[in-house]
């Protein structure tokens, strides 16, 4: 088979990356490569970590659990309990929280810290009215004194390092980033993930990242950029003009899970990997494979796969009729027959970036997939 670049990288982005910052510490761990998966509810479950992880040969700085509720967690709901598991490879690890009521949060705090976890993270970027609506979430960017309360109650609970993930505010009326750093960094959280979009945009336009660089710039502790990457020349491009200390990688992650081994390749000097047929193949027989070891129901193993594929293949020749059949597929088999199909026949592995430009995707050709975590 011939092996042709799948994601077009443009030469000379080692020789870019010289001298960007390529790690950072969380308390006293070390975060090396500085960029890393973002949570994604419905998508970073320990298989899909795991895949990434081994993609990357384990060099994915660090893997976050989805965001599990502290009700469920101190109520213990097995669901809430089997989000925090996570495997020995994946470490550092960190469980992302959420909840609206201090007591509970460090509550749930002190559980994740007896599973073992690296870091816990407080959530206060989930835009769920469900989540708002119980304090949670967004909801703390328009209650100061509140998110004050929780980061306390967490880091009173736990000796483990606390992080906190914010979006830049409500709104663009309430742009609060500075105030939510102020409160961050004074109750004593290790480092701060920054998406930069408000709760109202909810996944639309672009991240703001003049505000994270901004925000930066005034810091005391370790400030972790994220929004709208999904190619190495982002991330070099990001730590490179705003001066962040790590990037996290949400959707970029779905449509090109080789992005966490492709920085790594680039912060070794070499040019970074590119996936051939035989890497996208191997992509699904892995995940495939980690799937049947979580869940014992093929039919929800081919609905991961079916997510897997409505990302991960988009923009490569000819795979909209392709992705259609694949999510089409009645059975796991069906499923490897069409993709072996596709892959026997397109000419080329050309991939057109342009068609991922929208990480969000449009819904009638996607599979539906982390709607616990939107508006
Ligand atoms: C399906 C989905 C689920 C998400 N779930 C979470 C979550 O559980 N916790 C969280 O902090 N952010 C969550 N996010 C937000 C991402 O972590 C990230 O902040 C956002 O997607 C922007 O980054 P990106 O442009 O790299 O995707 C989710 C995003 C998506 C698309």
């Amino acid at each position: 088979m011939q092996t042709v670049s799948a994601i077009p990288v443009n030469s000379g982005v080692v020789e870019s990356a010289a001298g960007v910052q390529r790690e950072f510490f969380i308390g006293p761990k070390r975060i090396y490569p500085n960029v890393y998966l973002a949570p994604m509810s419905g998508v970073t479950d320990i298989c899909f970590r795991q895949l990434v992880s081994r993609l990357a040969r384990g060099r994915t700085g660090l893997l976050v659990s989805e965001f599990v509720s502290v009700e469920g967690l101190t109520r213990d709901n097995p669901k809430s309990m089997k989000q925090m598991a996570f495997a020995e490879e994946e470490r550092p690890f960190s469980v992302q929280i959420f909840g609206g009521e201090p007591g509970r949060m460090g509550w749930g705090a002190k559980i994740v810290e007896e599973t073992g976890a690296d870091f816990v993270e407080i959530n206060c970027g989930c835009p769920a009215p469900k989540v708002v609506g119980k304090g949670g979430g967004s909801g703390l960017l328009k209650d100061l004194p509140n998110l004050a309360a929780i980061v306390r109650s967490v880091k009173a609970a736990v000796s483990i390092p606390v992080t906190v993930k914010v979006r830049i505010g409500w709104s663009d009326e309430l742009i609060t980033l500075f105030e939510t750093q102020k409160i961050i960094e004074g109750e004593g959280a290790s480092a701060m993930v920054i998406h930069g979009r408000t709760r109202a945009q909810g996944y639309k336009g672009l991240a703001n990242w003049d505000l994270i660089g901004e925000a930066k710039a005034r810091a005391t502790i370790p400030v972790v950029g994220n929004g709208d990457v999904l190619r190495v020349e982002h991330v070099v491009d990001r730590l490179k003009k705003y001066g962040v200390d790590g990037v996290a990688v949400g959707r970029g992650a779905m449509h090109n899970p080789w992005i966490f081994a492709q920085i790594a390749d680039v912060y070794e000097g070499k040019e970074p990997s590119q996936p051939t047929r035989e890497d996208y193949l191997q992509l699904f027989e892995e995940y495939h494979h980690l799937l049947r070891g979580e869940m014992d129901i093929e039919l929800r193993a081919l609905g991961k796969l079916k997510q897997m594929a409505a990302r991960a293949m988009k923009g490569l020749p000819s795979s909209g009729l392709a992705r259609l059949s694949l999510l089409r597929s009645q059975s796991v088999s069906e499923f490897f027959d069409h993709l072996r199909a596709y892959f026997e026949q397109i000419p080329s592995m050309e991939r057109d970036m342009e068609m991922l430009e929208d990480l969000n995707g449009k819904e009638d050709t996607e599979v539906v997939f982390g709607n616990a975590y939107k508006n």
